[in-house]
C-alpha cells in the first residue's frame, strides 16, 4: 500500500504543535498566595476587582469599578496571563469589558484601562500575586485548570 505523504506531513505537524501546547509554562519559583493576597489588597486592586469566592477587604479609597476576576475566562487562560495582565495591562481591554465602562470611558474622556502597577510593586509582590490568583483561577475554572501544567 502506498502511503500518503500528505497524511504523514499532517501527522508531523500535529506532533509538533502538540509538543508546542504542551510545553511547560514558565513559572516563577515560590510565591505565597496568603501574601499574595495581602498584596492585592495593599496594592489596591481591590479599588477595581472582585476576585470570586475570595473575601477581600474593602478598599480605602471609593471602588472605581467592579470586574471580578476569576469567575469566567476573559484575557486570562494561563498563569502566562496573569503576569501580562498584572505587568502589562493596556493590552487587556476586550470586548467583554467595553460593555462594563460608560460611554465616556470608552470615548476616551476617563482612562478606562488597568494603571500599569508594576511601577508600585516589589518582585516578591508580583510573584505573591501571581501565585495567589493562580490559585483560584485554578480552584474556579476548568478552562484554566486545563492549560496548567504542575
Ligand atoms: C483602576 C482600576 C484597576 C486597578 C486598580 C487594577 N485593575 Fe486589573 N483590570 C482593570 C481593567 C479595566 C481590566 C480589564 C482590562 C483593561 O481594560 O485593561 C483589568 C484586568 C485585569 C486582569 C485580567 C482579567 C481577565 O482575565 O480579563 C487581571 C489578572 C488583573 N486586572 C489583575 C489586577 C491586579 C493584580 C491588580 C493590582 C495590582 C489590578 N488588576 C488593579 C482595572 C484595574
Amino acid at each position: 500500500m502506498k502511503k500518503d505523504p500528505v497524511i504523514w506531513c499532517c501527522a508531523l505537524i500535529f506532533l509538533v504543535l502538540q509538543g508546542v501546547a504542551n510545553a511547560d509554562e514558565f513559572r516563577f519559583k515560590g510565591g505565597d498566595e496568603d501574601e499574595g493576597k495581602i498584596a492585592f489588597e495593599r496594592l489596591n486592586c481591590i479599588q477595581c476587582h472582585r476576585v470570586t469566592g475570595v473575601e477581600l477587604e474593602d478598599p480605602k479609597t471609593e471602588r472605581v469599578l467592579n470586574l471580578s476576576l476569576a469567575g469566567e475566562i476573559r484575557f486570562v487562560k494561563s498563569y502566562t496571563d496573569i503576569l501580562l495582565a498584572i505587568t502589562n495591562p493596556q493590552h487587556v481591554v476586550t470586548t467583554q469589558y467595553s460593555g462594563l465602562l460608560s460611554k465616556a470611558e470608552l470615548d476616551g474622556e476617563i482612562e478606562p484601562f488597568m494603571p500599569d502597577l508594576s511601577q508600585d510593586m516589589s518582585a516578591a509582590q508580583l510573584i505573591d500575586l501571581a501565585a495567589f490568583l493562580d490559585s483560584v483561577y485554578s480552584k474556579n475554572l476548568a478552562e484554566y485548570r486545563a492549560m496548567v501544567k504542575r
